[in-house]
């Protein structure tokens, strides 16, 4: 009997230490909103938004998160951010769907008191260079991503690094196509702009057969490429994708062409997704350029918690690409 009841002690003991423990804990609420699912990059990186915040969990400090799908919509993600007002989130992090139409946005969640962490698409001023410098001035307010001007550059310089510069039918100029994303987000026009200047910079002289916007999609770049193909066919010396997901497009368009990269095309993209680094080592893309999804979603997650733990941030975080041709993908993946 007396056995009994010590044993009924020490677990009521133990139960309400549990309570204590489970009492104390603090959950925070963290509301996110991503533009659209079904992008390839933007799933890695809001999957590892996920994957990070549970690594940073204590038995005092949890933190519950509600993901939504904008659908690449704007309307659908305004009224998500009502909903994560209404639902009193402690943080937001948020991926614009439309650059453009920002500061509303923005306005509505600085109003409600809630600290914002926007990422991968930054909003710009009017000019479309200059930042939104009154909104992110805020100091509950922030942007993390990585400066697209040096991904661009990236992709320039590993063609002008080829041993023919790109240039394969010895005409003395370079002549590309240029497949962009949305132009809702900066990144598309700075790679597009960036790579080209990369080459002429280093002073080889280029020829645009073809610029077109494929959105960041798959099937998109497919399309376009191969209707580039059929148009130019073997004046076509470059394919500078914005992106992989569009470069992923392009090399099956260029298989179907029955062309061959390396030998008669050269083929480029950003992002570093593992379809595409297969392709690089199996020589079938010429390049890309790591868009760390990791450090940025990190980066992201941290200054969240700082917001949340009322310390002070910066207004922009910059998470560094790395230039991802043969060598370096045989060597590092
Ligand atoms: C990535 C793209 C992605 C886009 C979404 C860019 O930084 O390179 O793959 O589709 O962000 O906004």
């Amino acid at each position: 009997m007396k056995k009994l009841l010590a044993v009924l002690l020490v677990a009521m003991l133990a139960l309400s230490a549990l309570c204590v423990a489970s009492a104390e804990a603090k959950t925070y609420k963290v509301g996110v909103s991503i533009y659209q699912y079904t992008d390839n990059f933007m799933t890695l990186y809001r999957n590892e938004i996920e994957n990070y915040f549970k690594t940073l969990e204590t038995d005092d400090v949890k933190y519950e998160i509600t993901m939504a799908d904008a659908k690449n919509d704007m309307a659908e993600q305004t009224n998500q951010v009502q909903n994560f007002i209404t639902q009193g989130m402690d943080v937001i992090i948020l991926n614009l769907v439309q650059t453009s139409s920002a500061d509303a946005v923005i306005e509505q969640i600085v109003d409600a008191g809630i600290p914002l962490v926007l990422i991968n698409r930054e909003p710009l001023g009017d000019d479309g260079d200059e930042s939104y410098a009154g909104i992110l001035d805020n100091p509950q307010v922030c942007y993390v991503g990585a400066d697209a001007r040096q991904s661009g550059t990236f992709q320039g310089e590993m063609v002008a690094e080829l041993e023919n510069h790109g240039d394969i039918n010895g005409d003395g100029k370079i002549s590309y196509i240029m497949i962009e994303g949305d132009p809702e987000n900066i990144d598309a026009q700075y790679r597009t702009e960036f790579s080209v200047k990369a080459l002429t910079d280093a002073g080889y002289e280029v020829e645009c057969l073809d610029d077109q916007v494929g959105n960041w999609d798959q099937t998109k770049g497919q399309e376009l490429c191969a209707t580039d193909l059929t148009t130019y066919g073997d004046q076509i010396e470059v394919v500078f994708c914005n992106n992989d997901a569009m470069a992923l497009g392009a090399a099956t368009a260029i298989q179907t062409a029955g062309r061959t990269v390396g030998e008669d095309i050269y083929l480029l993209g950003v992002d570093a997704l593992a379809e595409a680094i297969d392709l690089i080592k199996a020589g079938e893309m010429t390049g890309t350029v790591l868009n760390d999804h990791i450090g940025q979603s990190h980066a992201a997650v941290d200054v969240a918690v700082k917001l949340l733990n009322g310390e002070e941030i910066e207004n922009y975080y910059w998470v560094d690409y790395v230039k991802v041709d043969k060598a370096y993908a045989e060597a590092n993946y």
